[in-house]
């Protein structure tokens, strides 16, 4: 079993190629999980597993579980196979599927939501996953500078719902941090 950070370094090489978040998006990601002290948590769009191995890494911390979501089965299998050379897969379920009939299916309440999949189905990731998303909990949406024209719904429901407080961060390729109050 490498460290981590080890398979996260040789990840990096092909990062374009799958489309994987930068390392200072990862870093954000654990600071958060760790700061709220996450038990559960969902992502929706695995890849090849880079940003799974970043939020798995923080979830060993907090003795917390993820569930990610990825439609394209062979990237499912290899993120399976960075997050066992990383000696993280006993703290994720890589569920193979589409996000939009998996998130129904999840019967989890979530501490954090983090959107990385198809930018103009966001809004429709988070309808689906608000109701079990706990009050107090956070959503990340990834690539909502360099992809906002992608994004309109999303971008108008994150800022206009009285449940959600949001605020942009111009992290990399952006992200939008929402903060959900009430249930
Ligand atoms: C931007 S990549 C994810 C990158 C990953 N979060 C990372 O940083 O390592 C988006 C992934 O979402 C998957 N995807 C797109 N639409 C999806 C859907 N509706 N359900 C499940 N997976 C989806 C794609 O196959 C692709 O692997």
């Amino acid at each position: 079993m490498e460290n981590y950070t080890s398979v996260l370094k040789r990840l990096e090489k092909t990062a374009k190629e799958y489309t994987n978040i930068a390392p200072e998006n990862g870093q954000f990601l654990s600071i958060l999980i760790q700061s709220i002290k996450a038990q559960n948590v969902l992502e929706v769009g695995t890849s090849n597993g880079y940003s799974t191995i970043w939020l798995a890494a923080a979830l060993k911390e907090t003795g917390g579980k993820l569930i990610t979501l990825e439609f394209d089965p062979k990237r499912a299998e290899e993120a399976q196979g960075h997050l066992r050379e990383a000696g993280l897969d006993h703290i994720v379920e890589v569920r193979i599927g589409n996000a939009l009939d998996e998130i129904p299916k999840c019967d989890t309440t979530f501490d954090l939501v983090f959107l990385d999949a198809e930018k103009d189905e966001y809004r429709r990731y988070l309808e689906l996953a608000l109701p079990s998303i706990r009050s107090g909990g956070l959503i990340v949406a990834d690539d909502t500078v360099t992809m906002r024209d992608e994004m309109p719904d999303y971008v108008e429901f994150v800022f206009n719902t009285p449940m959600l407080h949001s605020v942009d961060i111009p992290l990399d390729d952006g992200v939008i941090l929402s903060y959900k109050v009430g249930s």
